[in-house]
């Protein structure tokens, strides 16, 4: 009989502030197969979805329903977004903070998590162009994709290099590949003591993040050659179980 080969996805749950972030790995069958998907998408320009989103920037596409839902790549994203759901639920459950929630016999919790795929759209972004803060509308739970490093090979010239030369925690400090150029800032509120409100990741290639769509997030611009490629799919997440919800889409 032959074995099953089975992929774990990689991921870890961080807590910057509020909710919870997901920041994973995509399998590398995966990824094979969502830049395959991706490239198709941003060579053949049929749906564009520019009008609808926030972002200044002129390749944002739609992708087909069809992509997910024909191959490996559906049941990957409904994978993260119900893990993710899950993790929520459970550690809410931990705090005390959900009342009557129906557990199974081994003792973990019976969510009757119910994902469903509402979009998906490409971003491919030049040098100049940027994101601003925004949020996405019509869903509860989205998810981002990074199809490329954006470090110092990236980055040609640092955006006002005066300024971040003279920065005032000391000369150099924020070298190419270290400044906010290209980076993905969420934001949860402004900040406290002991406490911050916002959380930023530098995109690599292959790296994924599940997080609650009302939350906050932009992009910066940057100055290179190469394109900021990413993928964005928005998720309605409810439970069959009256005690819990994942929030309004
Ligand atoms: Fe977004």
């Amino acid at each position: 009989m032959s074995k099953k080969k089975v992929t774990k996805i990689q991921y870890k749950m961080i807590e910057p502030f509020g909710p919870s972030i997901m920041q994973g790995k995509i399998p590398d069958v995966v990824f094979k197969e969502f830049e395959n998907c991706i490239n198709e998408v941003l060579e053949k320009k049929q749906d564009n979805h520019g009008e609808a989103l926030a972002g200044r920037i002129d390749d944002e596409w739609f992708i087909d329903e069809g992509y997910f839902r024909f191959s490996i790549l559906g049941p990957f994203l409904d994978n993260i977004v119900s893990k993710y759901a899950a993790n929520m639920t459970a550690r809410a459950a931990s705090n005390g903070m959900i009342g009557k929630l129906e557990v199974d016999l081994d003792g973990s919790i019976k969510t009757g998590i119910n994902t469903t795929r509402v979009s998906g759209w490409v971003n491919s972004m030049r040098s100049g162009e940027y994101n601003p803060i925004h949020y996405h509308p019509g869903c509860n739970i989205t998810t981002v994709f990074f199809f490329d490093d954006v470090d110092e090979e990236f980055i040609d010239d640092i955006i006002a290099p005066i300024q971040t030369n003279s920065f005032a925690y000391g000369k150099d400090v924020h070298k190419k590949g270290t400044t906010d150029d290209g980076v993905l800032t969420i934001f949860y509120n402004s900040n406290h003591y002991y406490e911050h409100g916002q959380w930023s990741i530098r995109p690599k290639r292959g790296d994924f993040l599940v997080f609650p769509a009302w939350l906050s997030h932009g992009v910066y611009p940057f100055i290179s050659k190469k394109r900021r490629r990413t993928a964005s799919v928005n998720y309605i997440v409810e439970s069959s179980d009256q005690n819990l919800s994942f929030g309004l889409r």
